[in-house]
């Protein structure tokens, strides 16, 4: 039996200390649930301004120097608020000390030097995990996500002596491509520039060095990992996948249930549970009050929250509103993004301000509330890699309404009449991504909830659902087990 590995896991947001999405929820999750379970875990993210005004104490334990920067790079030592997990902190202050988000400026643009400013953090991930940094510590494994991390198993893969990569797949959508210019500025090591490296049709994609060079794949949901296999989920990647299929696992996320609970979550007015049904209720109250709803308690309340992205549907919702809102129904929608889709959701409100209520911005107080208020919750989504807020809805009663795709498809069960009578029926479930199938969906789900007996029925039954971290994070632990006994048996390159 190997021993427990230790474990860098490599990640660019991780909820309390900055958060675009999904991510973030499962960087921190995920590495609390692993915590008991491996040797030592350490979580590395880079030192972004919004970061270290949330991380409490802070102590410099190692000053390095990569390519890149004029200054050397310091690793600082923190705890994860809540979780106790540590935390590394990468300070380069040219390139993450500033206002805005972790991927783009404060007016939603891309930073024009990502490229440069997650080489640099990946280059320091790299010195930590190959004992160069000046640190007395080494993971077994490193557990990198998305593209952001994606040239760590690639410049890894170079190093005679290295530890055992993974690599999480949590979005194909974002891959981080850039001009080929990039690859000579950035100064990559040569080898890295062929179609079997990072070169991606004469550009740069830090993508494919996670996919390419990490000892195991993994995605966010068995379904997704099947999805990215063929051209429709592929962006032109669908064949490397394939290819990795041996090597590529879907595992489905958990939810935190420590922060997404409503016995005991404390950003909400009432709390209740699956034998206290009825005290939800008040959360719908003050929700619509909150709003400025008109507080009819028996208008079914529809939630939405996301980034306003395509990937999200947002268009189908749109597109189906007109005859949706013949229904005496109110919708409350918190979200950000794209600026046509807020403009458009933003007109909604204003010419139907007793149904709709629009909140464009990031809020996570709004976000539980709407959790709690809600007695539907929507997610239209053209491809959900998981999905967190369906499980979140769940756990809250909140019946959610989702597309039958990457996660969705592999956590909500449809409430058909078999499904209903058998006690199993979770949510409601359409296939096509179509303003009319939504609409029919919705239509199916506003008939079951003037049924309060099966709605509350199909209530209890999701909540009563277990999607917490306990299984899964398993999942994961075997992986690297098997990536760390392989790479035991691996002789020095
Ligand atoms: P994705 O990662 O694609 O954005 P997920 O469903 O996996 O989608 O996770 C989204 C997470 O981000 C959830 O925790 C959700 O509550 C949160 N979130 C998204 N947009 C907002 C917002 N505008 N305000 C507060 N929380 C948000
Ligand atoms: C991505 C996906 C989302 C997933 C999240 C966490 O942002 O869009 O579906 O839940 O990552 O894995």
């Amino acid at each position: 039996m190997p021993k427990l590995p230790n474990l860098l896991f490599a990640v660019s947001e991780a909820h309390p200390l900055i958060k675009t999405g999904g991510l973030a929820d499962v960087a921190y999750s995920l590495t609390a649930a692993l915590k008991p379970h491996v040797h030592e875990v350490r979580l590395v993210l880079p030192a972004y301004r919004a970061a270290l005004a949330q991380a409490g104490h802070l102590e410099p334990i190692a000053t390095l120097h990569v390519a890149g920067p004029d200054a050397p790079v310091r690793i600082l030592e923190g705890d994860i608020p809540g979780s106790g997990v540590k935390v590394w902190l990468v300070d380069a202050p040219f390139y993450f000390d500033r206002d805005g988000g972790p991927y783009s400026d404060t007016h939603g643009a891309d930073w024009p030097d990502n490229a440069a400013r997650f080489a640099v953090f990946a280059r320091a991930i790299v010195e930590i995990a190959c004992g160069r940094a000046g640190i007395s510590w080494r993971p077994d494994v490193v557990h990198c996500n998305d593209w952001q991390t994606g040239l760590v198993p690639a410049l890894l893969a170079l190093e005679p002596v290295r530890p055992a990569t993974v690599f999480t797949l949590h979005n194909l959508a974002y891959q981080g491509l850039f001009d080929v210019d990039v690859f000579q500025a950035l100064a990559l090591p040569a080898a890295l520039w062929a179609p079997e490296a990072l070169e991606f049709h004469g550009r740069v994609s830090f993508l494919k060095g996670g996919l390419i060079f990490a000892d195991r794949l993994t995605t966010v949901s068995p379904t997704y990992a099947k999805e990215i296999q063929t051209p429709a989920f592929g962006y032109g990647l669908e064949g490397l996948l394939a290819h990795r299929a041996r090597h590529l696992t879907g595992i489905l996320n958990g939810a935190d249930y420590g922060v997404w609970d409503p016995a005991h979550d404390p950003l909400i007015a009432q709390h209740y549970g699956p034998h206290t049904l009825h005290l939800k209720a008040v959360n719908k109250d003050v929700l619509q009050r909150q709003l400025g709803l008109p507080q009819i308690s028996d208008a079914p309340l529809l939630g939405l929250i996301g980034r306003l992205v395509e990937q999200k549907g947002i268009d189908l919702l749109l597109a189906a509103l007109p005859a949706l809102l013949k229904h005496p129904l109110q919708i409350a929608l918190l979200g950000s993004g794209e600026k046509h889709i807020e403009q458009a959701l933003l007109n909604a409100a204003v010419r139907h301000p007793r149904q709709i209520a629009v909140h464009i911005g990031y809020s996570e107080e709004l976000a539980h509330r709407i959790e709690a208020g809600a007695d539907m919750f929507l997610m239209p989504s053209r491809f959900e890699p998981c999905g967190l807020n369906q499980l979140y809805s769940l756990r809250y009663g909140t019946v959610p309404i989702v597309r039958r795709t990457g996660g969705l498809a592999d956590s909500v069960t449809d409430t058909n009449a078999a499904h209903l009578k058998a006690g199993t029926a979770t949510g409601f479930v359409f296939d096509d991504a179509t303003p009319a199938a939504l609409l029919h969906t919705l239509e199916r789900a506003l008939a079951l909830f003037r049924q309060p007996a099966h709605w509350r029925k199909v209530m209890a039954c999701g909540m009563q659902q277990d999607f917490s971290w306990h299984r899964n994070a398993r999942a994961y632990l075997e992986l690297y087990r098997e990536a760390q006994a392989e790479r035991a048996a691996t002789p020095a390159a």
